[in-house]
């Protein structure tokens, strides 16, 4: 009887520590043991106790780290849509200055369309910079019907001052409507074409190609370049954010693309040979 009582006594703190021990979590707050005694118990409920403050100061440091890498991530992610309509910007305004310098006859009709895609881009840029200002985050999407032969024809205008470039049209003269964002599918239109004209930098007769076909329920926007190609090697990366091939690529065009794609129920696959040229189809959901 009094062996039991005596290993009872003895043992029973220990339990109320290994309890104490067995709540204890990595990513809540956990609670202080507090022991009166000063004996060997309350020397191990001491050391408890540091170690939980010292869990809950890195917790709180690896919160805070991950934050930031969170918004490092953001920022990045913000400077790439930033950059990426100021090429067609710049060639578009590049190719108003040389025809109001030239004689041509309808200056005023060329100059007016140009506009209008200087206008979507603008747009599009302050769309961007009010939203991550106002909430820190990227636009929240607005899905609706959308004429997208409009956007695709205000797009090419923009980028056709392309040196060393030609871009076709090809698209169906009657689209169906589309489901999607606006703003999204400018941004999908500028990061394909910024794209194909980048791998057509070391060739002279660098042409994109647009076409359009509808499948089922989904109209499909293929756009084809015959620049360098994509290897065999590297065509399972290439949405993967930030694998990029360029000394100066971001590799999130492609990554924020297939987001924005799969957003809109549609989707984007492609075909690419080495040398030879690639081509992205895109799957818009049909209004
Ligand atoms: N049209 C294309 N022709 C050849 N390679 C391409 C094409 N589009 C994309 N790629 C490859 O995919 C990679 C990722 O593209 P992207 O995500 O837009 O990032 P970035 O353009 O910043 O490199 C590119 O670095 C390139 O290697
Ligand atoms: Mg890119």
């Amino acid at each position: 009887m009094i062996a039991v009582f005596i290993s009872n006594k003895i043992t029973a703190p220990l339990k109320f520590i290994q309890e104490s021990f067995k709540k204890t979590r990595l990513n809540a707050k956990n609670n202080l043991i507090s022991w009166d005694k000063k004996d060997e118990i309350g020397a191990l409920v001491n050391e408890y106790n540091r170690m939980l403050m010292a869990l809950q100061k890195s917790a709180e440091e690896l919160a805070k780290s991950e934050k930031e890498s969170a918004w490092r991530e953001m920022a990045k992610q913000v400077a790439h849509e930033i950059k990426n309509p100021l090429t067609p910007m710049k060639l578009g305004l590049q190719h108003m200055l040389r025809i109001i310098e030239s004689s041509q006859e309808n200056k005023e009709e060329v100059i007016k369309k140009i506009s209008f895609g200087l206008i979507e881009q603008i747009d599009n840029l302050s769309n961007i910079a009010s939203a991550f200002s106002d909430f820190a985050k990227m636009p929240q999407a607005e899905y609706e019907e959308i004429n997208i032969g409009e956007l695709i024809k205000n797009t090419i205008v923009l980028f056709k001052q392309s040196e060393h470039v030609k871009i076709e049209n090809n698209s169906d003269v009657l689209l169906p409507s589309i489901i999607g964002d606006k703003n999204q599918i400018i941004r999908i239109l500028n990061n394909l074409f910024r794209n194909a004209i980048q791998s057509m930098e070391d060739i002279d007769n660098g042409v994109i190609s647009l076409e359009t076909k509808t499948i089922n329920e989904f109209l499909v926007v293929s756009i084809t370049d015959n620049g360098k190609g994509i290897p065999a090697a590297l065509q399972e990366k290439i949405f993967v954010p930030y694998f990029t091939t360029k000394s100066s690529g971001t590799g999130l065009g492609l990554a924020i693309v297939k987001n924005m794609m799969l957003g809109m129920q549609g989707n984007i696959r492609f075909e690419s040979l080495e040398n030879k040229g690639t081509t992205f189809h895109l799957y818009f959901k049909t209004a």
